[in-house]
């Protein structure tokens, strides 16, 4: 009875054993079957950039889309879900380039290679090409069957919600409050459309005062790009980072420490919690803190909710379900 009962036990740890090492990803995934992969993303995205800086910006954006709703399974990138959600309709960007990429890599490697995977490794070549830090990226997630509009909605962090809010969305993903400061710091490039900040500018409190929390001089700069009762201008792009926008470097936290946040949730981060204002303060004072402390949280976002194993697909049109 008690060997019957150990035999029981070491049966289940040896299946949880072989279930966590078949589930985890590994960097030398597509060593064998697609020894060019990081060439091939690499040089694609290289020439999306080339032609619109952007792009790098839009596609760390899209990884994180993909990655904070059911995890990094590509589900953003299939048409008529989670693209069609708030946060990302008229916003998020780079499916083309994702669609270019894609194309390239079946041509040399068939069928063996994830949308997933792939938009991983561009975020990080990306940041790479236009100078940021670098993190090992490993492979080996499926792409998912489904995605949802409603999951993209409650799921992405809004830059109206507070920041106890926006913590608990990292949190519900295995992230931090750390992650939450740190992946922020992606706002040092990129742009953002005035409807995600306007409120801050015209009648914040009621009273018709602006948020006494934006510098007086960025608020009047926004206020002619933006205009009061104009929603015309609603899709017109401020500068995340106004002073170095096209620059991965640790000056989003330096415009936090000076009143120059964009977004509410942005300047949030240096508001009542003690806890993130001094880590904004540390960023803004050591920039190659930054560019390691992203690295590892860009480490951590592009693992969360990842299938492996038996679950997914790979994909072999990133827009639909094969
Ligand atoms: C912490 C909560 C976050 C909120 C509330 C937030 C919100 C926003 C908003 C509202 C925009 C502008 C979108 C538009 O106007 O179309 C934006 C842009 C951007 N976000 Fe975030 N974001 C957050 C976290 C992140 C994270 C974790 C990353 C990446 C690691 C990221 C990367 C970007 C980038 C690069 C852009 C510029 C995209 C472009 O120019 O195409 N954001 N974000
Ligand atoms: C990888 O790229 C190199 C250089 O372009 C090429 O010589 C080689 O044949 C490629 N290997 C495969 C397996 O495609
Ligand atoms: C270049 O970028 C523009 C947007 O800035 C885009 O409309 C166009 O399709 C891109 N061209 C190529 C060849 O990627
Ligand atoms: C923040 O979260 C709480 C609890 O889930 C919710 O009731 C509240 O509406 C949220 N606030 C905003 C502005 O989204
Ligand atoms: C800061 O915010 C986080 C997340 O909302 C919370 O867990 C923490 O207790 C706050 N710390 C302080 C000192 O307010
Ligand atoms: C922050 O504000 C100070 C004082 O106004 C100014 O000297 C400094 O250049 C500003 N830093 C940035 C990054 O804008
Ligand atoms: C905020 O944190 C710093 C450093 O952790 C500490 O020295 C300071 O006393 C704290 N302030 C408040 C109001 O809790």
């Amino acid at each position: 009875m008690k060997g019957f009962r150990v035999s029981i036990i070491s049966w289940f740890c040896f299946l949880f054993l072989c279930c966590f090492v078949c589930g985890q990803l590994d960097y030398n995934y597509y060593d064998a079957s697609c020894p060019n992969l990081t060439r091939i993303v690499k040089y694609s995205v290289w020439s999306a950039i080339s032609n619109d800086t952007r792009m790098a910006a839009s596609l760390l954006r899209l990884h994180f889309h993909d990655c904070i709703v059911n995890g990094c399974d590509a589900s953003v990138l299939l048409d008529g879900g989670e693209k069609n959600a708030k946060p990302n309709k008229g916003s998020a960007r780079g499916f083309e380039v994702i669609d270019t990429i894609k194309a390239n890599v079946e041509k040399f490697c068939p069928n063996t290679v994830s949308c997933a995977d792939i938009l991983t490794l561009a975020a990080r070549e990306a940041i790479l090409l236009i100078g940021g830090p670098f993190w090992s990226v490993s492979f080996g997630r499926r792409d998912g069957l489904t995605t949802s509009e409603d999951a993209a909605n409650n799921q992405v962090p809004s830059p109206f919600e507070p920041l106890e809010n926006i913590t608990a969305k990292f949190v519900s993903k295995g992230l931090d409050i750390k992650d939450v400061v740190v992946l922020s710091g992606a706002h040092t490039i990129g742009f953002a459309q005035c409807f995600t900040f306007k409120q801050r500018l015209f009648d914040f409190d009621g009273a018709g005062n602006p948020d006494p929390t934006m510098d007086a001089s960025m608020v009047s700069n926004l206020r002619s790009l933006c205009p009061n009762q104009d929603d015309s201008s609603d899709s017109n792009l401020a500068p995340l980072d106004a002073v170095t926008t096209n620059k991965f470097d640790n000056v989003y936290y330096k415009n936090l420490v000076n009143k120059t946040g964009l977004l509410q949730s942005d300047q949030a981060l240096v508001g009542d919690n003690n806890t993130t204002a001094q880590m904004v303060l540390g960023y803004s004072r050591y920039p190659y803190l930054f560019l390691k402390d992203f690295a590892a949280s860009m480490v951590k976002l592009g693992s969360v909710g990842v299938l492996t194993g038996k679950d997914g697909e790979i994909r072999k049109n990133c827009r639909v379900v094969n």
